[in-house]
């Protein structure tokens, strides 16, 4: 076994051995940890649910995943009608809360894009280009070029969110038939109303999902569009690394400017929202330099102070649709 799993301590012990043929062992310290059995509804109430919460008061929110390929970031994060994942499940916590608040009104958008080396494309409008525009002063994006769709029912959003995933790009690599070619991003923008007598105040926030492209062996690919996509990868992760490391030790001058993926994940890991990394790890022997990196990367992002956030407070003048009314429209 090269790593043992503390889940009380939220530790893993990794034994070096294998990679330097000296026994040294290193700990390394998380939020929380699991075991190979979690599933992803429990993984979600111990975690996320929580996390996606933030959301609904006004808070922006940013949930990703990092790992190896094949490490079980698409099942975290996308999952199946059989075991849904963080997305599915965020929807579906997200409509209970508008089911059992009749008070607040919500106005919601739902967008899905991806990026397939270092570009953006739109998954819901037949790959349309996307534009990204940051503010990094203002902790803000803009997407020129992106439809956002109105959502009405939780059944419309579930459909946007399996034809979102269905227009990502996977194909077979060395390690398994499905993998991610792409960092795939879901946006769910929320307007929030509360109507209580002394509460009049509308909210914004925006929750964004991103199941990354995982760090690869790109020499191991066949073709050699696989070995090229491989390349484009692990570039790009490697410069999200290198943000999270600047991050966690509070270097001054961050380097966000390097990629698209960073650019995006700017505003968010700059204060801008309230971040939850997910890392997936396999323990396939042979695989010991990615595990490490993984947990390098994870133990460095729980190291990153986000300092205090600020809730969303919108002007008065959006315009809002009675959620709970067009959701018995549509029953
Ligand atoms: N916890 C799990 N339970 C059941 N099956 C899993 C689990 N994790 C991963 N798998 C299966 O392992 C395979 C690889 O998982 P997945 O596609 O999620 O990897 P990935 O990290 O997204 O890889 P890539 O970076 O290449 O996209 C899939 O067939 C997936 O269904
Ligand atoms: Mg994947």
């Amino acid at each position: 076994m090269f790593a043992q799993i503390d889940q009380e301590q939220n530790r893993i012990s990794f034994d070096y051995t294998n990679i330097t043929k000296q026994s040294v062992q290193k700990d390394y310290d998380f939020h929380r940890v699991f075991g190979p059995t979690i599933n992803n509804q429990a993984l979600y109430d111990d975690t996320f649910r929580n996390t996606v919460a933030r959301a609904l008061e006004g808070f922006n929110v940013c949930i990703f995943g990092y790992g190896q390929t094949g490490a079980g970031k698409t099942h975290t994060m996308a999952g199946d009608a059989k075991e849904p994942g963080i997305v599915r499940l965020a929807v579906g916590q997200i409509f209970d809360h508008i089911r059992s608040n009749p008070q607040r009104m919500f106005n919601i958008k739902f967008s899905c894009m991806e990026i397939y080396d270092e570009k953006i494309y739109d998954l819901l409008h037949e790959r349309n280009p996307v534009i990204l525009m940051s503010d990094p002063k203002k902790k803000k994006l803009a997407f020129k070029g992106l439809e956002e769709h109105q959502v009405s029912s939780e059944s419309e959003m579930m459909e946007q969110v399996a034809k979102g995933m269905q227009g990502k790009t996977m194909t077979k690599n060395y390690k398994h038939d499905h993998s991610s070619r792409s960092h795939t991003v879901i946006r769910i923008g929320l307007e929030m109303r509360d109507t209580r007598a002394g509460l009049d105040r509308v909210m914004v926030a925006s929750l964004m999902m991103v199941d990354l492209a995982g760090s690869e062996a790109a020499h191991k690919n066949e073709s050699t569009k696989g070995k090229a996509e491989g390349i484009s990868i692990n570039k790009s992760l490697l410069f999200l690394k290198q943000c999270i490391h600047d991050l966690a030790s509070q270097k001054k001058d961050k380097s966000f400017r390097n990629s698209t993926l960073t650019r995006l994940l700017e505003p968010s890991l700059s204060g801008g929202a309230a971040v939850a990394v997910i890392c997936n790890m396999t323990p396939v022997a042979g695989d010991f330099k990615v595990a490490v990196d993984t947990l390098d990367f994870g133990s460095s992002a729980s190291k990153i102070d986000l300092g205090l956030l600020k809730q969303n407070v919108a002007g008065d003048n959006t315009e809002f649709h009675k959620l709970q009314e067009l959701m018995q429209a549509h029953c």
